[in-house]
């Protein structure tokens, strides 16, 4: 059972980690049924991101400047083209700013199991074409380009909020550099 290998992986780091965060649970976003990880792909699964996701809900991608390039290019190549460049909305709704059809999509396990799972229509489950890890990358991106509040962006820490810039699309983000 490769699940229950992944399991006490998981709950090995949780303990790691201490009592700071409770290690999550995953649920289909239409449906509500529990999400397990046995259809995921083989690659991918044991990344140091994808182990502390499992055990504390943190993507620890966010903000992080070494994959930031790795997201967008992930994003681009597997969202894009239904939400938009920039997460604006097109034949998917806009993911950019913090109104959702599905309120769990506000923390990153909601999202993840929104990636993992699916929603309605065409938001078809990713298991089959990313794997975990590029999951989260491209988690990592659609929080990136968030417009709203920076106090808003609970996915973030208290320090990566603080200097959270909401996301300028046309440009505006060339101008400052
Ligand atoms: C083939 C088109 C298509 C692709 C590709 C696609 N989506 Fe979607 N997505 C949709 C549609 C349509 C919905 C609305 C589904 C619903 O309401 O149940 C949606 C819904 C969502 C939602 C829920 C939004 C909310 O308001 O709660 C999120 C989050 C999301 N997609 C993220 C992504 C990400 C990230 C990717 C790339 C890994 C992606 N989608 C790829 C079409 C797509």
């Amino acid at each position: 059972m490769r699940h229950l290998s992944l399991a006490v992986i998981v709950t090995g780091l949780g303990l790691g980690l201490g009592a700071a965060f409770a290690q999550p649970q995953f649920y289909n976003t239409v449906d509500g049924s529990p999400l397990n990880f046995d259809d995921a792909m083989e690659e991918g699964r044991d990344t140091e991101a994808v182990k502390e996701f499992m055990a504390t809900g943190v993507n620890i991608y966010n903000e992080n400047p070494e994959v930031m390039a790795q997201a967008e290019e992930t994003y681009n190549t597997m969202c894009s083209g239904c939400h938009g460049h920039y997460g604006e909305g097109k034949i998917g709704p806009g993911i950019n700013d913090s109104y959702w059809t599905y309120p769990q999509n506000e923390t990153d396990v909601g999202l993840f199991s929104t990636l993992y799972g699916g929603a309605s229509g065409q938001m078809g489950p990713m298991w089959g074409s990313l794997t975990l890890d590029e999951m989260l990358l491209a988690m990592a991106w659609v929080r990136h380009l968030y417009t709203g509040d920076p106090q808003t962006a609970t996915w973030l820490t208290p320090e990566q909020r603080e200097n959270f810039a909401p996301f300028k699309p046309q440009g505006a983000e060339e101008d400052q550099s």
